[in-house]
């Protein structure tokens, strides 16, 4: 009796204990302390999900037009209804999405679909290409461009944008520098961080912003000689220095996920890089949002030559990318990895979290339609004030690189010859990679003149040249519509007729340079100058006499030394957007005095490529001012200097410096010292200055750059008003990666320079001292 009571009493409390434990870790696995709502949900949903319907989250297909490869996704509609898909690939309009995404809300778990798309400078209101942005060294304008693309691309149905773009990029051979903001890591990494808030604004779930995407992760722009998908080879000193900091700038800035670069990086593969992807990534720099391929990028790793599809795709998850996109790697292989063992469940598991997790953030799984409202995206694009800010921002980004007897800016009046390929074109002035542009809506530079200057001015247009004589390059370069038409009478005969024209007029403008497809991805080229029929051109129309004005189109720096030299105006415009021609006319006609400055150093020829400032002093450094000298580190052929220098540009005004001081020649920690110098305007008209304040390390225990970018301010002057522009410098701004990869800033001895570009600076001493 007692023994069965005992018993009973026992498994009493055995079953209590059993409850209790049971009942302690239900609670701890359903609501710990530490989970948040999101985790919770995710958690939640992910129990739920079935091992095809995770990989399904990790895949991105393309429902939409624009693709950038020759990968097209097919039965996107039945993947989804099968939970097979995590987002769609350049899809747009509301209607579209909607209709996309009802399907996803009928599949099993109505996982909402995330749609993205590459809005790279602007949505249907394009601003210029990002190098031009850089060009105005304006972080608040350029975070307007990206708040004012966040807003259009939203009310069009997207969620997320392939942008930025923060590559530092100083070989001018490679396409995609137009993509970027150009050479140097401080402005690369500052701009970085104000289109990720632009983006993204404080609330990713808020209907009027949308997801960043940092990319190429990473080293892209580094692709040796310029050709495009190259392999980088690079040491850990520079990675860390030069190439790494912007994309952890935008990553801190808190954009949700990265895009992974095409490129090897020292032996692997980006793509499959688990040094990069997890170590860096993950675990040194703490990113917690999702990884996302390139296009194609999974499946590009067979030839790179890391194995099949199954192999390279099973390669990338494990590195860490989460998202396939278009190659369709992982929905095709990676369950059969799992039972093979080749990847694990956990794997799967996180990189699905990743995506869900943003999901969540972008309020999808509230309101899978957040994005889809057709009253907004009547009302919310091109509008009137947006037009406007494009036109404003465009002749923020101008560069005059030379004026020689104030030949700009023009008179409303009298006859003009406007002469060249791109004076008459309207689908080159947006740039590359805007896929959303209107090409309807553009004027052309001839149209632009007219606009702005009125009716007492006479515009004549003549060809005068084709882009290029050889058709093929032609047709390469005015892909995806943007032809300019060949006019297929001799050379001769073209320039004939434009110099009649110029002959005829009061000044001459020269539309001259590149076509937008001349820049951007796939377009690397080996001649980085103006076509050489351009060129003769504007031999022919110089020697007519009359002042000649070259509006140069580029998306890259230009080899443009005989034009520099010959050539008494020019003005270089990028490609500025759907208003740009507009402000072009703007700035030539003097209602806006230029203001921008080079975010990358223009060479004097190819062979100087890469050429940019913040370079090493090596062992044997030419003396300052010195063309060759033997055994020095220089050319036998042409001097070490640039055609124009990292942070150089014009106004219509003239300013001085005056006085560099500092508030103490020694630095403590956490302390700061004021550098202080005067600018006035000396001339006519009110202008715009970028102060550019740079530093040196004199001595270290590894190498450092010859100057460094550690600020910079724009500021408005009047004529003959001054301004006292002060900067503060702390231990931080002095700090670097050594050799054992530690970020500390060493005590010693340092010069600051503050000027109007790297070249002509002032300078003073300090030391830092712990
Ligand atoms: C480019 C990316 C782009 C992607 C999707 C790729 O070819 O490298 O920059 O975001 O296509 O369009």
């Amino acid at each position: 009796m007692i023994n069965t009571q005992m018993k009973r009493a026992n498994s009493l409390f055995i079953l209590l204990a059993l409850v209790a434990i049971n009942s302690s870790a239900q609670t701890k696995k359903t609501i710990p302390a530490s989970q948040s709502k999101m985790d919770i949900f995710i958690n939640s949903l992910l129990s739920k999900m079935t091992i095809d319907e995770k990989i399904g989250q990790l895949n991105l297909l393309t429902g939409g037009e624009a693709t950038t490869g020759a990968a097209v996704s097919t039965d996107v509609e039945s993947k989804i209804a099968k939970g097979n898909v995590g987002g769609i690939f350049s899809m747009t309009t509301p209607d579209k999405i909607r209709k996309t995404q009802e399907i996803a809300m009928k599949s099993r778990l109505k996982i909402p679909l995330i749609f993205g798309q590459d809005v790279i400078h602007g949505y249907k209101t394009t601003f210029p290409i990002p190098l031009a942005l850089a060009a105005s060294w304006d972080l608040s304008l350029i975070e307007k461009t990206a708040r004012v693309a966040a807003t259009e691309a939203s009310a069009d149905g997207l969620s997320w944008t392939f942008s930025p773009m923060v590559d530092i990029a100083r070989d001018a051979r490679w396409g995609r520098i137009a993509e970027g903001s150009g050479e140097d890591t401080y402005l690369g990494s500052q701009i970085a961080k104000v289109m990720v808030k632009g983006y993204q604004g404080d609330n990713l779930s808020k209907y009027n912003t949308i997801m960043a995407c940092v990319k190429h992760f990473a080293l892209y722009g580094a692709a040796e000689a310029g050709r495009d998908y190259n392999t980088t080879d690079m040491s850990l000193d520079r990675m860390y220095n030069d190439y790494l900091p912007p994309y952890k700038a935008a990553l801190d800035a808190g954009a949700g996920s990265i895009m992974v670069s095409f490129n090897d990086i020292n032996g692997v593969p980006a793509t499959a890089n688990k040094w990069l992807l997890t170590d860096v990534l993950r675990k040194q720099w703490g990113f917690k949002g999702f990884v996302v391929s390139d296009y194609t990028g999974v499946s590009e790793l067979i030839d790179h030559g890391l194995g099949d599809l199954k192999t390279v795709s099973a390669l990338s998850l494990k590195a860490g990318t989460d998202m396939d996109m278009v190659s369709e790697g992982f929905l095709s292989t990676l369950k059969q990895s799992l039972k093979e063992g080749k990847v694990t469940t956990a794997q799967i598991d996180n990189a699905c979290r990743l995506i869900l997790q943003a999901k969540y953030k972008l309020g999808l799984f509230e309101d899978p339609f957040r994005y889809c409202n057709e009253e907004r995206a009547k009302k919310e694009i091109l509008t009137p004030a947006n037009i406007q800010f494009a036109r404003e921002a465009a002749t923020k980004t101008f560069v005059l690189l030379k004026n020689q007897n104030q030949t700009l800016p023009l008179k409303k009046s009298g006859t003009i010859a406007l002469v060249g390929p791109l004076g008459n074109t309207k689908s080159n002035m947006p740039g590359t990679w805007s896929v959303n542009s209107d090409m309807n809506l553009v004027p052309s530079l001839l149209e632009g003149l007219k606009n702005v200057g009125g009716n007492n001015v006479k515009i004549v247009y003549s060809l005068g040249s084709n882009l290029t004589t050889d058709e093929t390059l032609q047709i390469n370069s005015t892909m995806f519509g943007r032809e300019i038409p060949r006019d297929n009478r001799n050379e001769g005969e073209l320039i004939k007729e434009a110099v009649q024209n110029a002959s005829k007029a009061d000044v001459v403008i020269a539309a001259l340079g590149e076509s937008s497809e001349m820049s951007g991805e796939s377009s690397s080229r080996t001649d980085i100058g103006i076509p050489e029929s351009q060129k003769r051109l504007l031999a022919a129309l110089l020697k007519t006499g009359k002042p000649v004005v070259l509006v140069l189109f580029t998306g890259r720096p230009l080899a443009i030394k005989w034009e520099s030299e010959n050539v008494p105006a020019i003005l270089n415009v990028w490609f500025g957007g759907i208003q740009t021609t507009n402000a072009i006319a703007d700035v030539l006609f003097g209602d806006v005095n230029p203001s921008g400055k080079l975010p990358v150093t223009f060479p004097q020829n190819i062979g100087q490529v890469p050429i940019y400032y913040s370079h090493k002093n090596t062992g044997r450094p030419l003396p300052d001012g010195k063309w060759f000298t033997k055994f020095k580190s220089n050319y036998l052929d042409v001097s070490n200097e640039p055609l124009y220098p990292f942070g150089f540009g014009l106004s219509y005004t003239t300013f001085t410096y005056e006085g560099l001081k500092l508030s103490s020649n020694t630095l403590k920690p956490n302390q700061k010292i004021t550098v202080t110098t005067t600018v006035t305007n000396t001339g006519k008209f009110a202008g715009e200055e970028i102060v550019q304040l740079y530093t040196r390390d004199l001595v270290g225990t590894s190498t450092r750059p010859v100057k460094e970018l550690k600020g910079f301010q724009k500021i408005k002057l009047q004529p003959g008003e001054s301004k006292m522009v002060t900067f503060n410098l702390t231990e931080e701004d002095l700090k670097f990666y050594t050799s054992d990869l530690k970020f500390v800033a060493e005590p010693g001895d340092f010069k600051v320079f503050v000027g109007p570009n790297v070249k002509d600076v002032k300078e003073a001493d300090f030391k830092l001292v712990n």
